[in-house]
């Protein structure tokens, strides 16, 4: 199952949910974000003295194309495309079992949600294909319980679903990171590490 973390404006945690989920599912990342924020992730990995995971960058959409061509199809894959609109980053979208478009619950975000359902809706006129992606609430206060306006905007749209998976605003999300760790392979229980395990599940259950 090939899932990747899309949105075509930055900020909004798809690096950080790739990383945690990769970690969590214990598969590859593919990184296309010219930011490379993983790989130094992951070199922080390696300083604390954990393996590094294996992060494959490739290059070229054919590059790409090439690699998910021969990728085992009972492999799983975690994609974290760049915060931007390429030919690559569409590419991405279209090979993908599970597009996961992690989102704020603020009304400011809401033209770039729109903006990027745009995309995926041209994409799927374009190649002819039914494109859906799940879009997570992501980065929320962690006492937030509304989330009508957001969910009244995604009813509305053709491509988009909510998921009902939802993560918080969490220090820990972060501050694993920071270590080159997974909030899932940490021991210590907390809340970050409950969503995290959710979010996986839900993912699991669509393949
Ligand atoms: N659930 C979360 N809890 C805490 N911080 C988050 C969360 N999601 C994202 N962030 C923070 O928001 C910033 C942007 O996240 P990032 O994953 O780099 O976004 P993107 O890859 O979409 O550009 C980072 O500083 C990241 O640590
Ligand atoms: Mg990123």
């Amino acid at each position: 199952m090939i899932i990747t973390i899309a949105h075509s404006k930055g900020g909004v945690g798809k690096s950080l949910l790739a990383w945690h989920l990769a970690i969590g599912l214990k598969v590859p990342i593919f990184d296309l974000d010219f930011q490379k924020t993983l790989v130094y992730t992951n070199s922080l990995r390696a300083a604390n003295g954990h393996k590094p995971i294996e992060i494959i960058q490739p290059e070229t959409p054919e590059a790409f194309v090439e690699l998910i061509d021969t990728w085992p199809e009972e492999k799983h894959l975690i994609i974290d495309v760049g915060g931007f609109d390429s030919n690559l980053n569409r590419t991405a979208i279209f090979i993908s079992d599970v597009i996961i478009t992690p989102a704020v619950d603020r009304v400011t975000e809401i033209a770039g949600l729109y903006k990027f359902h745009q995309i995926i809706e041209e994409l799927s006129e374009k190649m002819d294909v039914d494109i859906q992606a799940d879009v997570l609430l992501n980065d929320v206060s962690p006492s937030a319980r509304d989330f009508s306006v957001i969910e009244e905007m995604i009813d509305s749209l053709d491509h988009f679903q909510l998921m009902d998976a939802v993560v918080a605003h969490r220090a820990d999300f972060y501050r694993t990171m920071e270590e080159g760790r997974g909030i899932t392979e940490v021991k210590k229980e907390s809340k970050a590490k409950n969503e995290m395990n959710n979010l996986i599940k839900t993912i699991l259950k669509k393949g």
